[in-house]
């Protein structure tokens, strides 16, 4: 087996591999249970993601060095946060978040933050047309967009997410779905959601990519993660 971390090869054998897939699936349902993705924080803000998404996140940045990173869904900030550590490594970019509530110990706390420089962000519903307009104006010029969903997961925010959102992402980048999982977990799993088994992120990337061409699922991505919350949400910008 090879050691070269980019060997596609590789991927592609975990993929096949029936026992190793469904003991991860085993695994990420059981650590569900114990709410795993309220784990950690990154550079001490909560984040509220697994840490191998964590990790594409990080390949995903340092490959397309956007000029500007948009997130919808801040809670804590740990993911702006994060995004905002990578770019400052990077040396350049910045990261725009949207939020229908952002907390006023929250957005304190960001604002405080060694990162706060690289951090913009905006109240509102991702789904209101003005809120998108905002995003719309403060991405304008930037050469290279990533776009990372991950605020209301029903299927009719997330496809209208995609809908105002997937135009701003730039050939070569990446548009990330987070929370497509929520198709393949027990309907139990969600007693107070309004998303669950068929009406989440990924039925809405399945319904979005039957008519847009402009996106490819990076399978070589998940097939790697083995445990995430994005199977098929790590799409790829083909075209202009
Ligand atoms: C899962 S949390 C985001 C986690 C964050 N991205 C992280 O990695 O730590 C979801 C967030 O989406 C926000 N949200 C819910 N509905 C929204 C909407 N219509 N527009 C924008 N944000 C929304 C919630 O207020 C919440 O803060």
């Amino acid at each position: 087996m090879s050691h070269d971390p980019r060997d596609p090869e590789r991927m592609r054998q975990m993929a096949k591999d029936e026992k190793l897939q469904s003991r991860a699936h085993e695994l990420f349902l059981d650590s569900c249970r114990y709410n795993y993705s309220y784990n950690y924080s990154w550079l001490g803000r909560p984040v509220i993601q697994y840490p191998q998404d964590l990790m594409a996140l990080q390949e995903i940045l340092w490959r397309v060095k956007p000029d500007v990173v948009v997130e919808t869904g801040i809670a804590h900030g740990g993911s702006l946060v994060f995004s905002a550590s990578m770019l400052e490594l990077i040396g350049r970019g910045r990261v725009l978040g949207v939020d229908i509530d952002i907390r006023p110990h929250n957005r304190a706390a960001i604002e405080n933050h060694p990162m706060a420089r690289r951090i913009s962000m905006i109240q509102g519903s991702s789904v209101d047309d003005a809120i998108a307009a905002r995003v719309r104006d403060e991405t304008r010029g930037a050469k290279a967009v990533v776009v990372v969903l991950d605020s209301n997961h029903t299927h009719a925010h997330v496809l209208r997410e995609l809908e105002l959102y997937s135009p701003l992402v730039t050939r070569g980048s990446y548009l990330i779905v987070l929370d497509t999982v929520v198709e393949d977990m027990p309907k139990e799993f969600f007693p107070n959601r309004p998303w669950g088994p068929g009406d989440n992120p990924r039925t809405a990337v399945r319904e979005f990519l039957r008519s847009n061409r402009r996106f490819q699922i990076d399978r070589e991505i998940q097939d790697k993660l083995l445990l995430t919350t994005a199977p098929e949400g790590y799409l790829r910008c083909l075209a202009d």
